[in-house]
């Protein structure tokens, strides 16, 4: 009999006491032997829930207990969860938590402490929720050299530029019916600026560079500034705009960002609509392998945490190898990234200033009451795109992607 512990009854928590407990046996058959919910730590009381015979108020009794060989973190936040699973690992058992702003604050030096103590520190939930990529990355991807990863891996925005896309309606009339839905949080701004994309590129980062990447090194710009006119340009091209946490490797310089892309139909992140999560990475030996899901949720993410805890049972005085150095990842800087721009300048009859500055240009025909000219450029770093753009009164600029 394996005890776990959950520290947290709310979304991902109750998902994983209630996966636990319903596909009990076929879990059991799993991991090789039975998995009961011991603890589960939570501030609040929860009358006539069944977790009830299990709640308790203070971790020590968790951390004190030696029965309990596997903690679940489903928190949320740094703190007090950092505490709590370096406690968990330095006392012999392993943790796996969904908590994507530890494990990207926190990761390399948690995954030092499980292998020092002989246990696991496991996060697949932490990125894509239900999607399994984080194994994939670490145990199946062990030959190619990572390339490039793209993905789409923030729900709430994806659903938001869907429908932007989808009914012509405005940012903040979807933001407010996404709240309405509760697809959105009443504070959105992890999601829309880009924060919450930005931690899962982090740890996804530094799976695939092996060294730990700050987050805070990593640029971010959010969806505010999308409007209904730059999608009206995409469907002239056949294109959509995704926010996408990118990582990508050039001429030995390691970038990763979160920004707005235009995609074009060939990328298979085109047709990742609403709610969706979607992560592409690119080996040098594979080629392009494509993960798809859902990337939030009670019983997807908590499903993706009971495969930890499955695992963790597993492997049981055996330490997963995960390449993932306690030391820092230089990134290259954003005015040297390359990409082509979709651009929109205030001004017509201007193309010949726009070729003259920019080079060669694809422009997009647009309505002319907008008194606009929009278009596509050449591959340019930030610092080139910069310097063409000083020149016009830009109204809109977003990445496209190569
Ligand atoms: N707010 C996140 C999303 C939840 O919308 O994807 C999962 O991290």
């Amino acid at each position: 009999m394996v005890n776990v512990a959950i520290l947290g009854y709310g979304t991902v928590g109750s998902g994983v006491f209630k996966i636990i407990n319903d596909n009990n046996s076929h879990i059991a058959r799993r991991a090789g032997d039975d998995i009961k919910v011991k603890y589960v730590l939570d501030l609040r009381d929860f009358p006539g829930d069944p977790v009830e015979e299990v709640l308790v108020h203070d971790v020590d009794v968790i951390m004190e207990d030696e029965e309990v060989s596997v903690v679940v973190e489903v928190m949320g936040g740094v703190e007090p969860a950092y505490t709590f699973v370096k406690r968990a690992l330095m006392a012999g058992k392993s943790a796996c938590t969904s908590n994507k702003e530890l494990v990207a604050k926190h990761g390399a030096e948690l995954l030092e402490i499980a292998k020092d103590n002989n246990v696991n520190f496991f996060f697949e939930a932490s990125v894509g929720g239900g999607i399994p990529i984080i194994r994939p990355l670490i145990e199946c991807l062990t030959v190619d050299h990572v390339e490039e990863i793209q993905g789409i891996m923030n729900g709430t925005t994806n659903y938001i530029l869907t429908k932007m896309e989808d009914e012509g309606a405005d940012f903040d009339t979807v933001l407010k019916d996404a709240q309405d839905k509760g697809y959105a949080e009443r504070n959105p701004e992890a999601d829309i600026e880009g924060y919450d994309a930005c931690r899962k590129i982090a740890i996804l980062s530094s799976l695939a560079y092996e060294k730990q990447v700050d987050f805070e090194d990593i640029y971010t710009e959010g969806i505010t500034k999308i409007t209904t006119v730059d999608f009206d340009y995409m469907k002239k091209i056949g294109a959509s705009i995704k926010l996408l946490g990118l990582a990508r490797k050039e001429v030995g310089i390691a970038y990763s960002m979160v920004a707005p892309f235009v995609i074009f139909q060939d990328n298979p992140l085109y047709n990742v609509k609403d709610v969706f999560n979607a992560i592409l990475i690119k080996g040098d030996m594979l080629g392009d392998v494509m993960f798809y899901g859902k990337g939030a949720g009670s019983l997807p993410t908590a499903s993706a945490v009971v495969s930890d805890v499955v695992d963790a049972v597993k492997r049981t005085g055996n330490t997963a190898m995960v390449y993932w150095k306690n030391e820092k990842r230089i990134l290259g800087s954003v005015d040297a990234f390359t990409t082509p721009y979709f651009v929109r300048v205030k001004g017509t009859g201007i193309e010949s200033e726009i070729q003259d500055k920019f080079g060669e240009v694809q422009f997009i025909e647009g309505d002319p009451s907008l008194g606009e000219t929009a278009f596509i450029t050449k591959v340019l770093s930030g610092s080139e795109y910069n310097d063409a753009a000083a020149s016009f009164d830009v109204v809109s600029r977003i990445r496209v992607s190569k």
